[in-house]
């Protein structure tokens, strides 16, 4: 049995850079025909220039059947120059993070809906870019991305001509906010769909399951599970795949981030068919991304067939998701 996926789109991906990046993009590449590029490199991408320079990068190693979809990280330095700038070298995406409330998020924002950023609001609604957020506050880890919703609320209702995306949902009463703004949408991992807390700490604690925002409860699993196998268009997948090497995430202090690209097609087919959703799994992973963002990615027919895939220990000293275990779709040659 084979499964074709016409141009899926992995529409939240961090690559990093350097060795990095060589090692992780052709992971993502080989199963996606496009991808939305974090900028939360050390120092972050703040500018065109910066984020052309990078695309050039990831295409050197991906080639140019993969799309990268670059993003400007959101700071004050967001000019309307800068966005005009921006939006005539083809960007469109603007990533805001608060700030410290994940991995290299130090240079993020203080505080979100000041006069300054209400005018970038303006400028990037005017602009016609997207505006992606990491959607959690610096409260009690279980409430802050409920806790930002007004915060959303607020920028959805003010910019109705921006496009709004809420980036990992990983709360089940972030769904309802979204639904009720035309021009707010989410994105959705890999991981929030299939693990709990149990899965980060009732047992061992599992290092690789630590990420932000941290997955949270079975009604929350299960109410992200309910929009995906829908095919809700207000929804589309965004891996949210953040690799960290072992010696960082096997440590105190471990980073936040799940490296899911070497299984995220896989595990996805699993998930779906596991639950009679394989019908669904286009509009989530191919359909719904273009129409949300306005774009046209590569043509790229990707076929899985059913067949043991033997998920490696190891990816260049960075553990995926079922590292070591075993799934049942396979991405063919
Ligand atoms: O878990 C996460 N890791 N969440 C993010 O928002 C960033 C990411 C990373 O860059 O490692
Ligand atoms: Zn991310």
């Amino acid at each position: 049995m084979t499964l074709t996926l016409n141009s899926p789109c992995d529409m939240h991906l961090h690559v990093r850079d350097g060795a990095m990046l060589a090692n992780v993009a052709p992971i993502s590449s080989a199963q996606f025909a496009a991808a939305v590029i974090m900028p939360n490199l050390l120092p972050p991408i703040l500018n065109a220039d910066d984020a052309l320079a990078y695309k050039d990068r990831i295409l050197a190693i991906t080639g140019e059947s993969f799309l990268p979809l670059m993003s400007l990280f959101f700071s004050p330095k967001l000019t309307l120059q800068e966005i005009r700038h921006a939006k005539n070298a083809g960007i469109r995406l603007t990533k805001l993070y608060p700030q410290g409330v994940t991995t290299n998020s130090a240079k993020g924002i203080r505080e979100i809906l000041c006069e300054e950023n209400l005018q970038i609001f303006e400028n990037l609604q005017n602009e016609g870019f997207i505006l992606c957020i990491h959607s959690e506050t610096n409260g009690f880890v279980l409430e802050r991305e409920h806790d930002f919703l007004p915060i959303l609320a607020e920028i959805a209702r003010s910019f109705p001509r921006l496009t709004l995306v809420m980036e990992h949902i990983s709360d089940a009463r972030s769904l309802e906010v979204v639904q009720s703004f035309p021009n707010t949408f989410g994105t959705i991992t890999l991981h929030h769909l299939l693990f709990t807390l149990d899965d980060l700490l009732g047992g061992a604690l599992n290092p690789h399951v630590f990420c932000k925002p941290c997955v949270k409860l079975p009604r929350d699993m299960q109410a992200l599970r309910d929009v995906a196998f829908s095919g809700n268009p207000k929804f589309c997948f965004g891996s949210d795949s953040a690799p960290h090497l072992r010696t960082h995430k096997e440590c105190s202090q471990c980073g936040a981030g799940v490296f899911s690209a070497p299984v995220a097609l896989s595990a996805l087919a699993e998930l779906f068919e596991n639950h009679g959703a394989l019908q669904s799994l286009s509009a989530f992973v191919c359909e719904n991304a273009p129409k949300i963002y306005h774009f046209t990615p590569p043509q790229k027919a990707v076929q899985l067939r059913k067949a043991r895939f033997d998920v490696a220990e190891e990816y260049g000293g960075v553990v995926s998701l079922f590292a070591g275990k075993s799934l049942s779709w396979i991405l063919c040659d």
